[in-house]
């Protein structure tokens, strides 16, 4: 895989993703206090606003790395950051596949903004990252990320009883593949 320039910005009709930067740990921040906002994803509510500066470090390593490319996702228009999405290899031994990960601060759901990033990265992975399959998941009460995967033409793969560990206790996952279309045979 060739490398990923960290000033890499993939542009949508309506936004802009470009690398993180420590100038978004207050969006971070912010919506990790909303009460159960972070329910659906593995990560957990930081608390100070040091430990985000730690994992934002550890995401730009990881970029340089090859390992995972962390997007934040900005309203074009206004430059106005609001959500987050990373891609990132499952496996160092299996190189063409891929995981994605997104969310949207609140102020900006039911926009259609995460299907339009998520879009923007699934090409990314496919053109860029020389993926040939991405996967994806959500805790199985997570109707908006389903919605989301679904409109993303992602094919349900099965459940994931053990998906990710939240306060101690595993949260059951649906998961989720979307593939690289290949040149079909013509009839
Ligand atoms: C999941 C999430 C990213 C969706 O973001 P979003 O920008 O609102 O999603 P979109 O606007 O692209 O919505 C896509 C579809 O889902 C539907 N949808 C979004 N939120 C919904 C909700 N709360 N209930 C029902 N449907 C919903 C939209 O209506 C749209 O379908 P439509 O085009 O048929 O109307 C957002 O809810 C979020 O950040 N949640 C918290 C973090 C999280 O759980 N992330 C996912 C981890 S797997």
């Amino acid at each position: 895989m060739k490398s990923i320039p960290i000033t890499t910005v993939l542009q949508t009709e309506r936004l802009q993703l470009r690398s993180i930067s420590l100038s978004d740990i207050d969006l971070v921040w912010s919506i990790s206090r909303i009460p159960g906002f972070n329910d659906g994803m593995a990560w957990e509510p930081p608390e100070t606003k040091e430990e985000l500066v730690t994992i934002a470090e550890k995401n730009l390593i990881n970029w340089k790395d090859g390992k995972a490319f962390s997007f934040t996702i900005e309203i074009a228009e206004t430059n106005l950051p609001m959500g987050r999405i990373t891609i990132r290899r499952v496996d160092k031994d299996k190189p063409d596949i891929w995981n994605i990960g997104f969310w949207i601060h609140p102020d900006h759901w039911r926009l259609g903004y995460a299907t339009e990033a998520a879009q923007a990265v699934i090409n990314f992975g496919f053109n860029d990252l020389a993926a040939s399959k991405i996967t994806t998941a959500h805790a199985i009460w997570n109707t908006p990320s389903k919605k989301v995967i679904e409109k993303l033409g992602f094919q349900f793969m099965g459940i994931n009883p053990c998906g990710f560990m939240k306060e101690g206790k595993s949260v059951p996952e649906y998961e989720y593949v979307i593939e690289i279309k290949k040149p079909g045979k013509t009839l």
